[in-house]
């Protein structure tokens, strides 16, 4: 690893802060704080540009799923690019990563889901969704066929499209999205479901109001249902038992495509490649995906569409009209190439029975911090968890947002030689796939005290009764 000298530590970092806007970042103390240096990375560990290790439990950002440092992607990475590192996927032309990608994931995508559009990430495996849907349902003479609907708390993106299936009400804040095309229904958290009622009626509750949704819309405006399988960035949110498959029901009831976005849930997170089929028992029409794709090593994402749908689209139009979609970028043979090894890996190394393995054990410690006073609930599946952080266990009540509870526990964690990531008042870990039991040893010790020394905190200042 190549240390910099404290000089040129302060010369990156000053660059960084005066020069490089950050996404969701708070402009007003990073124009004096600036940001902490990633320099390094290993396994399950990232170093920071002084040296300091630390434990990533947020996996870059739900991504490294192979863990740091594989010389063998970074092989693949380097063969590609010397073969030839570029060419456009446009019309008659392909790469051999690209073909061997597309037909590898047409494998592992559950049901007839056969055909892949490759893009950057995610945001754009979602819009390329939605581009799609709406040029499939013009094929099919239904252009009326347009509205979507996604759920409070769900996270879809950051480009105009996928942020506006976002549901973060908080992400929305100062900017502008389209509430004529996307419409809401409410997040299915069975932490804050009515007192006394059932996961079963809960889920049907929610499930009914996704039908209310089309009906009052219009099932022929209606083009398509976009979902998580278990909500990410909106807090690791675990639907009821059977949501997907009645809300999946319920779409096709009224010929309304169902996509799930497994930009954070394919590819190991939850021990399969795929948690549409293999934990919901759903077949949707369309599969989103990014992140542990590639590992994060190369920016990659992908929309998967059935056959159903491919037949569609790949109708000839008008006399010389054409599937006017795609990127400069689209399948770009370096970014397929470090895919294709990843996949690899993670089929190697076993690493899905290994996530069904630890991922229990990650469950069972994490719960036993439900003792301490401030935390609500530990939720979430194997490697994508959460502990919600309350004021008040007893009535859910939130602390003032401005106490920054999440960023505290975090603070804590980091000086202490762990990264997780806050989320308002909550924390979120997504490890790389490759945890093992001491580590998770090591981050539910480290999370204990820091939770404990944030309440005492807490305490001091007067938002908790001591
Ligand atoms: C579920 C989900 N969908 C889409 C995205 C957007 O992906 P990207 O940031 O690669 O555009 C994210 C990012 O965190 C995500 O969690």
């Amino acid at each position: 690893m190549k240390q910099l000298s404290t000089t040129e530590i302060t010369e990156v970092w000053k660059k960084d802060k005066d020069h490089h806007i950050h996404p969701w970042t708070d402009f007003a103390t990073f124009k004096d704080e600036g940001a902490m240096i990633l320099a390094h990375g290993e396994g399950c560990y990232v170093f920071d540009a002084e040296g300091n290790k630390y434990l990533d439990d947020i996996g870059g950002l739900w991504c490294v799923n192979v863990g740091y440092g594989r010389q063998e992607i970074a092989d693949a990475i380097s063969e590609q690019i010397m073969q030839i590192p570029y060419y456009s996927a446009f019309g008659h032309h392909t790469s051999i990563p690209a073909a061997k990608l597309s037909a590898k994931l047409a494998e592992l995508a559950p049901g007839n889901l056969n055909h892949v559009l490759f893009g950057c990430g995610g945001s754009v495996a979602n819009d390329t969704a939605v581009r799609l849907i709406h040029f499939y349902f013009n094929q099919l003479g239904q252009p009326s066929k347009k509205k979507l609907i996604s759920r409070k708390d769900g996270y879809h993106g950051s480009t105009y499209i996928s942020m506006s299936l976002t549901g973060v009400e908080f992400d929305h804040i100062g900017f502008d999205i389209d509430r004529e095309l996307v419409h809401q229904i409410s997040c299915p958290n069975p932490y804050r479901r009515a007192e006394g009622q059932s996961l079963e009626d809960f889920c049907n509750e929610k499930v009914q109001e996704l039908e209310n949704k089309i009906l009052e819309l219009g099932p022929e405006n209606v083009a398509a249902f976009f979902a998580e399988p278990i909500m990410g960035a909106g807090g690791v949110i675990v639907p009821p038992p059977g949501y997907h498959k009645k809300a999946l029901e319920v779409c096709h009831k009224y010929g309304v495509l169902y996509v799930s976005d497994e930009v954070v849930t394919a590819f190991g997170r939850l021990g399969h490649f795929f948690a549409s089929e293999s934990e919901f028992d759903i077949v949707p029409d369309i599969i989103t995906c990014a992140k542990g794709l590639s590992s994060g090593y190369l920016p990659l994402g992908a929309t998967i569409i059935s056959d159903d749908i491919a037949k569609v689209i790949g109708k000839p139009q008008a006399d010389g009209a054409l599937f006017t979609h795609g990127f400069t970028y689209s399948g770009h043979p370096v970014s397929c190439a470090a895919a294709l090894k990843n996949i690899e890996i993670i089929e190697r190394e076993n690493l899905l029975q290994h996530v069904n393995d630890v991922g229990q054990y990650f469950e069972d410690q994490l719960h036993t911090l439900i003792d301490l006073e401030i935390v609500g609930e530990v939720r979430g599946k194997k490697f994508m968890m959460c502990i919600e952080n309350l004021a008040n266990k007893n009535t859910k009540e939130l602390f003032p947002s401005s106490v920054n509870v999440g960023s505290r526990i975090a603070d804590y964690c980091q000086k202490d030689g762990l990264i997780i990531r806050p989320v308002g008042h909550m924390n979120i870990m997504s490890p790389p796939l490759i945890l093992n039991k001491d580590h998770v040893d090591f981050i539910v010790t480290t999370l204990r005290k820091a939770i404990l020394s944030t309440t005492a905190d807490l305490k001091r200042e007067g938002y908790l009764s001591s």
